[in-house]
């Protein structure tokens, strides 16, 4: 069966909307798309802003599509991961009918988008190693299994082999997303080998982490050449502004690549030593693995430390009120004077 039968009947029936750039065309007077014909004065240095941009900018996709290692076809750029994440939802996920599945603890955004679209969110409960339970989501009904690795607080990563059993086994029946945000910061474990084998696996991506590029709103999907295509049928027209495309396309050159990848090692460095010391600590009860560019901890009482701690005006994540994870708070990797201010305040909360 196609995976592409696997979206909404109605998405599937769907012409996209024509959009000026969609349509194209050759000529030196383009009166085609409503737009200026002056460049405005809030200009950028690049390319111009009065003129719509590609759907998928060529050099952005063919950017993305080298560093990953798949085909162009195989690549969709949208406002972020997150924007990725409702599009999947909205294609493939028939509202008041079909369902999402999450395994909690994990990123909030895919019961957020579910819920705001109509969409059951059924949750399967990470095991108690916080691993995902593979044979429940072999066996489930839905139609979007969301996976995160590594998982957004927890940092699991996945088992390839038993990940590739739930894939097989919901293969025709539902995608498997793989939630691939933090992946550069441990870049050996992406689950994108096993995109030839499974058309219903599909992964997202972004520059938000790794590439430091968070404000510039640029995430990717990889997957299919056919869910790619179901994709850009609902994705917006323009989903990629200008001046993102061509800061992008710069992010994703080789000297570009080779930056990020310093970066990465770089903070890479700062969070082992981080862990090192706060593994001598006391009050500190677990340190979950650290995957991405952040560390979950579990205190004896985060409270007291996450209160002392915004008292010295050093603000961490607090998720000592979701379910399994009372009394961890998560700290991202900032730069090494950052986490040494606050690992020293940590350390200066150590009771005696
Ligand atoms: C697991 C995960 N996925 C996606 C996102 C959102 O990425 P983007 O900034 O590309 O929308 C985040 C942001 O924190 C995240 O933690």
């Amino acid at each position: 069966m196609s995976v592409s039968l696997l979206a909404r009947k109605k998405i599937q029936a769907l012409v996209p909307y024509q959009s000026a750039r969609r349509i194209g065309g050759s000529g030196e007077v383009w009166l085609n798309a409503n737009e200026s014909p002056e460049v405005s004065d809030f200009n950028y240095d690049g390319d111009q802003l009065n003129r719509y941009p590609e759907f998928q900018p060529a050099a952005l996709i063919n950017g993305y599509a080298a560093y990953a290692g798949v085909s162009q076809s195989q690549v969709l750029a949208s406002r972020g991961a997150d924007e990725a994440i409702e599009v999947l939802i909205r294609a493939f996920c028939e509202p008041n009918q079909d369902s999402v599945v999450i395994c909690s603890p994990t990123y909030g955004m895919y019961s957020v988008s579910a819920e705001t679209i109509g969409v059951e969110v059924k949750t399967v409960e990470l095991d108690s190693d916080f691993n995902p339970d593979y044979s429940a989501l072999a066996a489930i009904d839905s139609k979007i299994i969301f996976l995160c690795a590594p998982n957004n607080p927890t940092g699991s990563m996945l088992d390839h082999a038993k990940l590739s059993k739930v894939l097989e086994a919901q293969r025709d029946k539902a995608l498997v997303v793989v939630d691939e945000a933090y992946i550069e910061f441990c870049a050996e474990q992406s689950v994108q080998g096993l995109l030839t084998d499974f058309d219903n696996l599909v992964i997202t991506r972004t520059l938000s982490k790794a590439f430091a590029l968070a404000g510039l709103r640029c995430g990717f999907t990889l997957a299919n050449a056919e869910v790619i295509e179901v994709m850009s049928k609902v994705i917006a027209p323009y989903p990629i502004a200008r001046p993102v495309a061509e800061i992008a396309a710069k992010a994703l050159t080789t000297d570009g690549l080779k930056i990020m990848r310093e970066r990465v090692a770089s903070l890479n460095t700062i969070r082992s030593q981080a862990v090192d010391e706060l593994s001598r600590l006391k009050i500190v009860k677990q340190i979950f693995p650290a995957t991405g560019n952040y560390i979950l901890i579990r205190f004896d009482d985060s409270a007291r430390i996450f209160k002392a701690l915004g008292e010295q005006g050093i603000v961490l994540r607090d998720f000592a009120n979701k379910p399994r994870l009372d009394n961890c708070i998560r700290m991202s990797i900032g730069n090494q004077q950052e986490v040494s201010i606050t690992l020293k305040a940590i350390q200066g909360l150590e009771r005696s």
